[in-house]
């Protein structure tokens, strides 16, 4: 009989998904809902891309062509001191996503578990989900500014049937940057109980009054750290799909051959645009932190005012707001708050079951259209609440 299968049927519809295609057919709404730059990719990495769109017509070596490797090694031990990052080991994928997937794909089998906070970046769950694996969660609370604790891990493992842990900083949808404290004990669970982490660094260039830290640095993580970054938020690329993922090498082996079979190659053209960004100037960069950074300083403050709770983020560019005196249902309130206000914001149940109680703000959004919004919201709740 014809039918989806239900490992597809499952899995849940995406509420950003949803939000997106309303935001974008009613051009009244504002959407503090997307999770990606509100920048266009900085104009020497576009420019470049009409030069060498005809050296890219043809797939590439499926691990990622070698300049790029090459220079994403070096940016690796520049950048973030993972000493041991060198183009054997390290892929590059269609966007930081493909990455985390196919890091799955390589290290779980059927009923094996992998540890993912909750509220975490919303992919984590389907991903394992689609491999029929099994999840334990880590609850972040806001009373720890959603800082996730090392001895709830602990409590989770299962000696027998976790592999591995996912480690998101800084943090969608909670703003967290985990200090090099917390990585060190992290690092020290993962060694004594064997397991892999998949340390997913998507938002790496967007921290504000803090450091990140790769937890691939520390000392002997050589074996056990999958390291996934993107071009997608640093450089305003979302839409270019590129990411990768530096790891045992093994692993890295493993997601090559299963990626072929897969996406083939991730896009040629990308690759040579991926090279030009590791070369320009830290200026684009910093120009967008700067402005992003700008935004929360305005948006955090407001919030609070208004009555909902929010944690300072230190990184990505979300605002995760507490609702809880407003509404037992974050999605009916976001669902609300979209079609009385007509700004688009994500519930925090999207990011898990501790997300609920929360709603997430994105600050990729230009400061004028920010204020326009939290006025619309203000206005409403002070008449409505
Ligand atoms: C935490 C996190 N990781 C990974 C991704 C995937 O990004 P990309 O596949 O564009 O690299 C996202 C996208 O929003 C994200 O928020």
């Amino acid at each position: 009989m014809r039918h989806i299968s239900e490992r597809e049927s499952d899995l849940p519809d995406s509420v950003i998904g949803e939000l997106i295609k309303i935001a974008q057919e009613d051009k009244s709404i504002i959407s503090m809902g997307a999770g990606q730059p509100d920048f266009k990719t900085p104009k020497p990495i576009l420019d470049y891309a009409k030069k060498v769109i005809n050296k890219s017509t043809a797939y590439s070596n499926p691990q990622g062509v070698l300049e790029l490797r090459e220079a994403i090694a070096r940016k690796l031990k520049k950048e973030n001191k993972i000493s041991y990052a060198d183009p054997k080991n390290i892929v590059v994928t269609a966007g930081s996503q493909e990455s985390i997937f196919m890091t799955l794909a390589s290290t779980i089998d059927p009923g094996e578990q992998v540890i993912i906070p909750n509220p975490g970046y919303l992919a984590y769950v389907p991903a394992v989900e689609l491999l029929n694996g099994s999840i334990a969660y880590v609850r972040l609370r806001e009373e720890d500014g959603f800082e996730i604790d090392p001895e709830k891990i602990k409590e989770v493992i299962d000696k027998k049937k976790t592999k591995v842990l996912i480690l998101n900083s800084p943090a969608n949808p909670t703003g967290n940057v985990l200090s090099k404290k917390i990585l060190e004990k992290i690092s020290d669970i993962v060694v004594e109980n064997d397991i892999y982490a998949i340390s997913d660094e998507a938002y790496e260039k967007l921290v504000y009054d803090k450091k990140h830290i790769s937890i691939g640095s520390l000392n002997g993580m050589e074996e056990y750290i999958i390291t996934v970054q993107s071009f997608s938020k640093s450089f305003a690329m979302c839409g270019f799909r590129l990411g990768y993922a530096c790891g045992p090498k093994k692993i890295i082996d493993a997601i090559t051959k299963s990626g072929h079979y897969v996406t083939l190659c991730p896009p040629h053209i990308s690759q040579l645009l991926g090279v030009k960004a590791l070369q320009i100037s830290n200026k684009y960069v910093e120009h967008m932190r700067r402005e992003y950074d700008r935004r929360r300083k305005y948006i955090v403050p407001r919030l609070n005012k208004m009555g909902l709770k929010t944690a300072m983020p230190y990184g990505a560019f979300y605002a995760f707001s507490n609702i809880k005196h407003l509404s037992n249902n974050s999605y009916k309130f976001a669902k609300e708050i979209l079609e009385k206000t007509k700004v688009a914001v994500v519930p925090g149940t999207e990011f898990g079951s501790y997300g609920e109680g929360y709603i997430r703000f994105s600050y990729a959004t230009d400061l004028n259209f920010i204020k326009k919004g939290l006025d619309r919201i203000e206005n409403y709740l002070k008449k409505n609440y």
